[in-house]
């Protein structure tokens, strides 16, 4: 892949970045920023451990859009993040601004790109991008999922002490507290979970995902998170740019799938080149539908609130 544009160079922005370069997923990232100098001085950070990572990505930052030029990914991660004690939907208002005039520039300048949002509330603002666009949804994600999944796993692993590698997990719905882990998919090579923690163990670690970004909030005060973040965004980019097929949940426009229909909600999805080539249905049980369910109304009552286009 040529170049990814990355919107935002805050911490989120500047990680992937860094990722990307480091494992050289793509010829050239671009961070873009309106706060003046910041941009071009993350990216020269970051070109900077180039002799140390031995990789060479391109990294330039800019305060014009038109950097996004013929990008063949744009990340979308400006906008505020919550302070602690507010919930994702909290800054709704606030980002649906920034986020209208970048989808504007994405649709002047990167036309045909696959667009991956982050800025939250994550679920509402890709199906933002949607709306506006009026693009195919195999162009249009949001990461949620791959980070909600990678923390799961890492609360299995803390748990049961095997490695991270081994286990698989895999986590449905909105980004917000009534997203739906589903520990009937998690694995341990194969293995159900329940071979090795109690229902309780289980609950235990449902709850502590759910809240997994408020958690991290809390703790370090003055930022969400961003490592992880910027890792599971990385990893969309990873499946697009090398056309590989992974199944990583993502948020999607559904139409039809799950009993939904115009929204955006996480779920499996395969990812390649041409990014979302499907949503993968699971069947859920009735239990796990009625969450899903919920959640989408959570996510439904956020878009209610967005003017039309
Ligand atoms: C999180 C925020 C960024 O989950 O949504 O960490």
């Amino acid at each position: 892949m040529q170049k990814v544009a990355i919107v935002g160079a805050g911490r989120v922005g500047e990680t992937t970045a860094q990722i990307l370069a480091e494992q050289e997923t793509c010829r050239e990232v671009v961070l873009i920023d309106i706060r003046e100098d910041v941009p071009q001085g993350v990216a020269l950070d970051i070109f900077q451990t180039a002799p140390f990572f031995e990789f060479d990505t391109r990294v330039s930052g800019s305060n014009d859009p038109a950097a996004m030029r013929d990008a063949d990914v744009v990340v979308v991660t400006a906008g505020v993040p919550r302070k602690p004690g507010m919930s994702r939907s909290d800054v709704l208002g606030v980002n649906l601004k920034v986020i209208d005039g970048i989808i504007d520039d994405v649709m002047q300048f990167a036309p045909n790109a696959i667009v991956i949002m982050v800025t939250n509330p994550v679920d509402v603002l890709t199906y933002r991008v949607w709306q506006r666009t009026g693009w195919p949804r195999e162009r249009v994600l949001g990461q949620a999922g791959v980070l909600d999944a990678s923390r799961m796993a890492a609360f299995i692993a803390m748990e049961t002490g095997f490695s991270t590698r081994d286990i698989t997990t895999i986590v449905l719905g909105g980004h917000g507290d009534s997203m739906v882990p589903i520990p009937r998919f998690c694995t341990v090579n194969g293995i159900p979970v329940s071979q090795f923690l109690s229902e309780q163990q289980i609950e235990e670690i449902v709850e502590r995902t759910r809240g997994g970004g408020a958690e991290i909030l809390a703790l370090r005060k003055n930022a969400s998170a961003y490592d992880a973040p910027g890792a599971s965004i990385a990893a969309m980019v990873d499946a697009i740019s090398h056309n590989r097929n992974r199944v990583l949940p993502s948020v999607a426009i559904l139409q039809g799938e799950y009993e939904e229909d115009g929204i955006a909600m996480g779920v499996p999805c395969i990812l390649n080149e041409r990014g979302l080539v499907q949503v993968l249905d699971l069947g859920l049980s009735d239990d796990e539908q009625a969450m899903f369910r919920e959640s989408a109304a959570a996510v439904r009552h956020d878009i209610e609130r967005i003017p039309l286009a």
